[in-house]
């Protein structure tokens, strides 16, 4: 029986050594309160035992997703491993202290982006974008960028994982992690 949090991270090194790039890119997926479901890339920032975390805007749509429904999907594809991982299981918010310090290692240029994004709202021209973020310079001008309110981690406590390898013939590797309690159930599955 193996750790599939270990096997996460043994996947994961070997992904930052072979993906040409963005080896933490993810899809994730949501549903609305009535079950319709969208799906978008972001990238994975943290894990732990604790579970996975990224970060976005907390009006965005998957915020609102999220918010009328915890419940979401991730995939992790790499195409020169021939492998995936899904993980599955309800969002918890990261706290401030986490967001914050994550928030604080972004670039310059992204903090004063996260300031003047309304993720998923329409905005009518990108110049009123370059406008709201010339704004947010001079605001923070000779400043540290605070963290908005509205920008933050969320974190999926997994509760289904499965680490899928291509095989010769199509026979893949499906190994399948379920949580039982405080441990993981392992099963394998075939195509
Ligand atoms: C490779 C890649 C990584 C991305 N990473 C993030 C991310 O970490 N956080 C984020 O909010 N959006 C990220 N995006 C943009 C999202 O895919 C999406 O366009 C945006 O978050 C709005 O999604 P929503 O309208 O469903 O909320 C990424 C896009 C790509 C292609």
């Amino acid at each position: 029986m193996t750790d599939p949090f270990q096997l996460f991270d043994t996947w994961l090194v070997e992904a930052r050594a072979h993906e040409p790039n963005d080896p933490t890119a993810m899809a994730l997926a949501t549903a609305d309160a009535a079950g319709k479901p969208s799906v978008r890339m972001v990238l994975l920032r943290g894990h732990d035992a604790n579970g996975f975390v990224f970060y976005t805007n907390r009006h965005s749509r998957k915020a609102g997703d999220m918010a009328g429904n915890p419940h979401v999907a991730l995939l992790f594809h790499w195409k020169s491993l021939r492998r995936q991982i899904r993980i599955e299981g309800p969002i918890t918010l990261a706290t401030d202290a986490e967001s914050d310090a994550y928030f604080a290692t972004r670039s310059r240029d992204s903090q004063l982006g996260a300031w003047a994004s309304d993720q998923s709202q329409p905005l009518d021209s990108r110049a009123t974008f370059e406008a709201r973020f010339a704004e947010m310079e001079q605001r923070f001008m000779g400043q540290p960028v605070p963290r908005p309110p509205h920008w933050g981690g969320y974190r999926v406590t997994p509760e289904r994982i499965e680490f899928w390898q291509d095989r010769e013939h199509r026979l893949h590797e499906r190994r399948v992690f379920i949580r039982e309690g405080s441990g993981w159930r392992e099963a394998l599955l075939y195509p």
